[in-house]
């Protein structure tokens, strides 16, 4: 099979998982704290390693990872509901896997594409038994439709984060530059972990988290790709600091300060990394 033909077939995999992680966190955030939403919410960080590999493997066939989302299953009234559309998602992947396995002849994919099927036949398991299990629980949705300054805000970061997480991945994976490479993967986590407090934050302030992204930047060298992330990193800085000053609940404030020092520091490590390109 031709090399273009397998990245776009990988590409495809990789916005079915891309997909997978978005439906995944906003059940487990619309779920409130639980044991179902932690073990859902390691489900969900499987399926970024895959993501990672495929993308990984893409790059070295000299394709671009896409960051189009594939489509999601996200109706649904109760827990329930929401864990038969995430047992249906894993069988869109399941099968979409199975039919790659079979065109794909190259020996080192093929085996990646078995070991992702085989968690995605794991997962469909995992989420068969949180259906009955919420069902005997009648777990039901704890978002809120609150609509204020603090939703806002918190809707603002939200959106921040996700463009941010996508724009380190996709630099992780262009740059040549393995310490700029190692740096992007460490920070995209740290902008994961701020993603989930702001979205945590959001259900207990009674709205409802808004899970979508801005444009991402797509340089190719790295001094540009730094100079792309530098820039977002100040702008949001003192997007946060402004939040924190205007916010008066003492914990959401030391929340949004902490995230802003994060920032801070995002800044500086890719300042000294654009000084040494
Ligand atoms: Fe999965
Ligand atoms: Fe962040
Ligand atoms: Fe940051």
């Amino acid at each position: 099979m031709e090399r273009d033909r397998i990245i776009a077939l990988l590409n495809q995999d990789l916005e079915g998982e891309h997909a997978a992680i978005i439906q995944y966190l906003t059940h487990a955030y619309a779920m409130g704290e639980g044991e179902m939403a932690c073990e859902i919410e390691a489900i969900a960080r499987e399926e970024m390693r895959h993501l990672d590999w495929l993308a990984e493997t893409i790059v070295e066939l000299g394709g671009t990872p896409s960051l189009e989302r594939g489509s999601t299953r996200m109706d649904g009234e109760a827990v329930a509901d929401w864990m038969r559309n995430d047992v249906l998602l894993e069988e869109d992947g399941m099968n979409l896997y199975r039919e790659h396995i079979k065109l794909i002849d190259d020996p080192k994919i093929k085996r990646l594409l078995e070991r992702i099927l085989s968690d995605e036949e794991s997962h469909r398991g995992d989420f068969m038994h949180f259906v009955d299990k919420a069902q005997k629980e009648e777990a039901r949705d704890v978002r809120g439709s609150q609509r204020d300054k603090v939703t806002d805000i918190l809707n603002w970061g939200i959106e921040h984060e996700y463009t941010v997480i996508l724009q380190y991945l996709l630099h992780s994976y262009l740059t040549p530059n393995m310490e700029v490479k190692r740096q992007m993967e460490d920070q995209a986590i740290n902008e994961m972990q701020h993603l989930g407090w702001l979205a945590e934050e959001m259900v207990d302030s009674g709205g409802t988290p808004r899970i979508e992204h801005t444009e991402v930047d797509r340089s190719t060298r790295t001094a540009d790709m730094l100079r792309a992330d530098i820039k977002i990193e100040q702008e949001v800085a003192s997007g946060y600091d402004r939040a924190a000053t205007e916010i008066k609940d003492p914990d959401l404030k030391k929340l949004l300060t902490r995230i802003r020092d994060h920032e801070r520091y995002h800044a500086d490590i890719f300042s000294d990394l654009l000084k040494k390109e």
